[in-house]
C-alpha cells in the first residue's frame, strides 16, 4: 500500500530523512514514533506528496513519486485522508462546513455530502456542534473534526499526525479508540506519536525513527 524504497529527503539545512525503507500493509495500525524533530511529519508529507524525495522512490498505492504528474497528485490524495498535526480548520467555517469541504473540491452532490458529513459527526460526537465555528471548541473537539474531515472521503489510509499530542490522557484515549475503530473496519492507520508509554499500552506495529533515521523495530 504504501513503500519507501531508500528514500533522501534533505532540507537546506541539511536535516531530514536519510535512506529510509518502510512497508505499510493494507488494513494494518501502525505507529510512527520518535522524538520532537525526528522526521515525522516529514515522512508524512513525503506520503502526501506534498515533497518529493531527493533519492530513492516512494510509491503509495498505484502511484509512484518519481513517475506522477502533478495533475494525478489529487487523485492520489483523494485515496488518503490526512490529519495534519497544526488541525488547520478554517475558522469562517462551521464544523459542518470544515467537513464537507474536501467533498465539495471533488464535486459530490449536496445530499451526498449532507449524509455523509452528519453521519462522521455521529461517529466522532460531535453532531451538537455541527454550526459551531472552530474558536468555540476544545482542542479535543478540534482533534475530532480533523479526524472526520480526514475520514470524508472515505480512504484507504489514515495518516495522522501526533493526533494526541495536546490532548489530556483521557481525551487522547477517546481519540485512540476512535481510529481503531476506523482501523477495524478496514482502514490502514499511519499515526505518529512521540508518547512511547502510550504505544508499549497498545500493542500495535510500531516504526521507530530518530535523527531521520528509522531504527529497527
Ligand atoms: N520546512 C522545514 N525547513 C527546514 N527544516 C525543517 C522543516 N521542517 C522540518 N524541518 C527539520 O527537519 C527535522 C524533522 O522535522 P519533522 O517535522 O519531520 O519532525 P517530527 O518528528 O515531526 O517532530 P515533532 O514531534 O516535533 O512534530 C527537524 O529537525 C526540523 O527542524
Ligand atoms: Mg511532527
Amino acid at each position: 500500500m504504501i513503500g519507501f524504497n531508500n528514500v533522501t529527503y534533505t532540507y537546506p539545512n541539511g536535516m531530514g530523512v536519510f535512506n529510509v525503507h518502510l512497508r505499510i500493509l493494507p488494513g494494518e495500525f501502525y505507529f510512527l514514533i520518535g522524538p520532537s524533530g525526528a522526521g515525522k511529519t516529514t515522512i508524512i508529507r513525503l506520503i502526501y506528496m506534498d515533497m518529493f524525495p531527493d533519492r530513492g522512490e516512494i510509491n503509495v498505492n498505484r502511484f509512484s513519486s518519481k513517475k506522477i504528474r502533478k495533475s494525478k497528485i489529487p487523485q492520489l490524495r483523494r485515496e488518503i485522508g490526512m490529519i495534519p498535526q497544526n488541525f488547520n480548520l478554517l475558522n469562517d467555517r462551521n464544523l459542518f462546513e470544515n467537513v464537507a469541504l474536501p467533498l465539495h473540491v471533488i464535486g459530490c452532490e449536496k445530499k451526498e455530502i449532507r449524509d455523509r458529513v452528519m453521519s462522521l459527526l455521529i461517529e466522532v460526537g460531535l453532531e451538537d456542534k455541527a454550526y459551531e465555528y472552530p474558536r468555540e471548541l476544545s482542542g479535543g473537539e478540534q482533534q475530532r473534526a480533523c479526524i472526520a474531515r480526514g475520514l470524508v472521503k472515505d480512504p484507504d489510509i489514515i495518516l495522522a499526525d501526533e493526533p494526541t499530542g495536546n490532548l489530556d490522557p483521557s481525551t487522547a484515549m477517546q481519540i485512540m479508540g476512535l481510529l481503531e475503530r476506523i482501523n477495524r473496519k478496514g482502514t490502514a492507520v499511519l499515526m505518529t506519536s512521540h508518547n512511547y508509554r502510550l504505544i508499549k499500552e497498545l500493542g500495535h506495529r510500531f516504526i521507530e525513527i530518530k535523527n531521520g533515521i528509522i531504527q529497527t523495530g
